[in-house]
């Protein structure tokens, strides 16, 4: 990393020559070193088909070069011009309802249509061609958020490809039936062509076949990134990322395979301030040996025809952005930099008015650069450290809960709710990826997937036997890849390798359960798993309700360490103390020393170099906060030395201490090993 980025997101297509000159020399004011543009640009590069002309562009990045501002370019696809689908029904998408979409939005384009693949191909080898070798060109952003507002496309192409999706997956239409058990409700196929896509029916489909389609629709999606990503790489070799989110209907994970950095968009308030910080502890992972972008957030407030948003309070972006900074990003950017004078999104909050002034969100901008230029010596010289207790985050276990969400349950809330506990405590948290690789953890959370693959208990079964404790649950492990139920054991091989048996699976909801651990007693909720304990250790109780006597928290000893089964969700403000309890009892036993005492709404960015620990502290929530630092160190931004003991910031505030480190020694409270993971190097350091 050798700088850290401020930009906007730019539509000099919507501009004249002197409004353009106006911006570019406002941007510069205000600290803009970096711009995103192009993604809906594709009338105006190829206003006719076969038109492709970018000269227009050519001359803003170069000029926005010769002021200091660097460029990102998109791939103009969410956005197709009105040539590709006018007279042409059969290109456009087609929700679940067989509505077709038409033109004067976006994304109403089926993206696996074969002839918007040729045109997208098209538009996109030309702007590598003619603007990839441009000074000042640092980045490639596919599309434009895939997938955020539309899901499954099911026009006939994409018919087609299912069918062909799933006679590559299966073979033999008789192993489809098999695994899907056709015969129940005379499913039964004769043959890849006959399987439906789950369209309207009068009642429920099959789940396997609802989970399979949302997983065929996540994989094209992906194929087109990769499409596109590999049209670029003939003739450029700046980095390719896409502005995602978790809140789309894709499979981040599998998405970012083959790009080559993490950026996503973000627009939550102040209130929710977890919705905001989770993206950080999750991007810094998905992409782990790059830094991530904040590609999006708004500069105030959000809006559009439809509605809008408060504006920020006056400090929250510069805390949201030192955050994202000291939590691992090189790019922190808004939507949008001048306020658009047509379309659908004039009431949206922007930097620039249309008539060319300071809009509401500028003075926030400004505090953003000047914190910016604060952190970016510190931050240049030290790394994220990894944490030590890791919750995964699938968008494969949100597609099972899509197609069976029991009462109205959304995973991103769940998870964002699980989360936003670490938080409180102060534990240092990384949100990882199915696949990530564990090491260097000591505490792994695995909460509402119902389906676990083989290969990802294996890897955690591992990670405790080689020390690691594993907490697996609520609604952990119920069904099988084909979304259908186990029949050798409730939650198949994960009990096996848990060491636990479950007798019973139901939903606690409405039965007056309590179960008891840690000393709380909590009305348990949600799908729950009874377990028998014969082999594993009873850590919670079934005090009340149908199970009296069974047990809801379940342990086991595997190796050197321990996979703890939670099989209920204990529920309201007693559950959220026991839940509390239960972390913090296991977060102890596996030796956690990431964790501080800041108080509800500050956090602490961890990172370090090989002078020792560096914590960014940050209040979020504007009423300003405290910490105890548990031994003196330096406060690098007013160079001086700072004692142990309570360091106070003020109402969205941050202050960046260095802990001073003998060799053997962290600035943790409770490390005693004396080593911290260096999470870019994969290696052991000694801080
Ligand atoms: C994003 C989108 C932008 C703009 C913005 C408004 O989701 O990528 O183009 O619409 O929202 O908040
Ligand atoms: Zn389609």
């Amino acid at each position: 990393m050798k700088k850290l980025y401020h930009g906007a997101a730019y539509y000099p297509e919507l501009w004249d020559e002197e409004t353009i000159a106006q911006d570019i020399q406002l941007m510069k004011e205000a600290g803009i070193n970096v711009v995103r543009i192009g993604e809906f640009a594709w009338s105006s590069i190829e206003p006719e088909e076969g038109s492709l002309d970018s000269t227009f562009f050519k001359e803003v990045i170069q000029t926005l070069y010769d002021n200091g501002i660097e460029t990102i370019i998109c791939t103009p696809t969410p956005t197709p011009p009105v040539w590709l689908t006018h007279g042409f029904e059969e290109r456009l998408f087609v929700n679940q309802e067989g509505q077709k979409m038409g033109h004067g939005s976006r994304q109403h384009i089926c993206t696996n249509n074969k002839y918007f693949r040729k045109k997208a191909g098209e538009v996109t080898k030309h702007l590598a061609q003619e603007l990839g070798s441009l000074p000042g060109v640092i980045a490639w952003q596919l599309d434009n958020e895939f997938k955020s507002h539309v899901a499954e496309c099911f026009c006939s192409t994409c018919e087609n490809l299912w069918h062909q999706w799933l006679e590559k997956k299966f073979g033999k239409i008789e192993r489809l039936n098999e695994k899907w058990g056709t015969h129940i409700w005379s499913q039964h196929y004769q043959s890849f062509e006959q399987v439906p896509q789950p369209a309207a029916t009068p009642f429920l489909h099959n789940s396997s076949l609802v989970t399979n389609y949302r997983i065929f629709s996540m994989e094209k999606t992906a194929e087109f990134a990769n499409e596109q990503a590999a049209i670029i790489r003939q003739c450029c070799d700046q980095p390719i990322t896409h502005n995602s989110s978790i809140a789309f209907q894709v499979d981040n994970e599998e998405l970012f395979q083959q790009l080559d950095f993490a950026s996503y968009d973000t627009y939550a308030s102040q209130e929710n301030m977890a919705a905001y910080l989770i993206n950080c502890d999750y991007w810094r992972n998905v992409k782990k040996d790059s830094p991530f972008w904040v590609m999006e957030t708004s500069p105030s407030y959000s809006g559009s025809l439809a509605g809008y948003a408060s504006p920020h309070p006056d400090g929250y972006v510069k805390a949201e952005a030192a955050a994202a900074y000291s939590l691992g990003a090189e790019g922190f950017c808004y939507w949008l930099w001048r306020q658009q004078r047509t379309g659908c999104e004039q009431p949206h909050g922007s930097i620039i008015s249309a008539w060319g002034t300071p809009a509401i969100g500028y003075k926030n901008v400004l505090e953003v650069e000047e914190a910016r230029q604060e952190l970016e010596p510190i931050l240049l010289h030290t790394r994220p450290l990894q944490a030590e207790a890791a919750i995964t985050y699938s968008d494969r276990a949100k597609v099972f809960l899509q197609t069976e969400p029991h009462q109205k349950l959304q995973y991103r809330s769940l998870i964002t709710d699980f989360y936003e506990r670490l938080l409180k405590m102060g534990i240092h948290r990384d949100l990882i990826p199915e696949q990530a690789d564990l090491s260097g953890y000591k505490l792994l959370f695995t909460p509402f997937i119902h389906y676990l693959s083989d290969e990802y208990i294996d890897r955690a079964r591992r990670f405790a036997e080689q020390g690691g404790i594993w907490l697996a649950g609520p609604l952990t492990g119920g069904r099988t890849k084909e979304h259908t139920i186990h029949t050798k054991a409730a939650l198949g091989c994960l009990e096996q390798a848990a060491n636990v048996k479950v007798l019973q699976t139901y939903p606690m909801d409405g039965t007056d359960s309590v179960g008891s651990a840690f000393g709380e007693e909590a009305v348990l909720s949600m799908w729950s798993a009874v377990f028998d304990d014969k082999s594993s250790r009873a850590m919670g109780h079934i005090k009340q309700g149908m199970s009296v006597g069974k047990s809801f928290l379940s342990e086991s000893r595997i190796g050197k360490g321990k996979i703890v089964m939670l099989g209920s969700m204990p529920a309201g403000e007693p559950g959220d103390r026991m839940l509390k309890k239960l972390i913090h009892h296991y977060a102890e036993e596996a030796g956690l020393g990431l964790q501080t005492d800041a108080e509800n709404g500050t956090i602490v960015a961890p990172r370090f170099n090989d002078e020792g620990i560096v914590w960014v502290v940050i209040n979020m929530d504007g009423k300003g906060g405290s910490i105890t630092l548990p031994k003196d160190g330096i406060d690098l931004l007013k160079r001086k030395n700072i004692q142990k003991g309570t360091l106070k910031v003020g109402p969205y505030e941050y202050t960046v201490i260095q802990f001073k480190t003998e060799s053997g020694e962290s600035g943790w409270e409770k490390e005693e090993c004396g080593q911290v993971k260096s999470r870019s190097f994969g290696t052991r350091q000694q801080v």
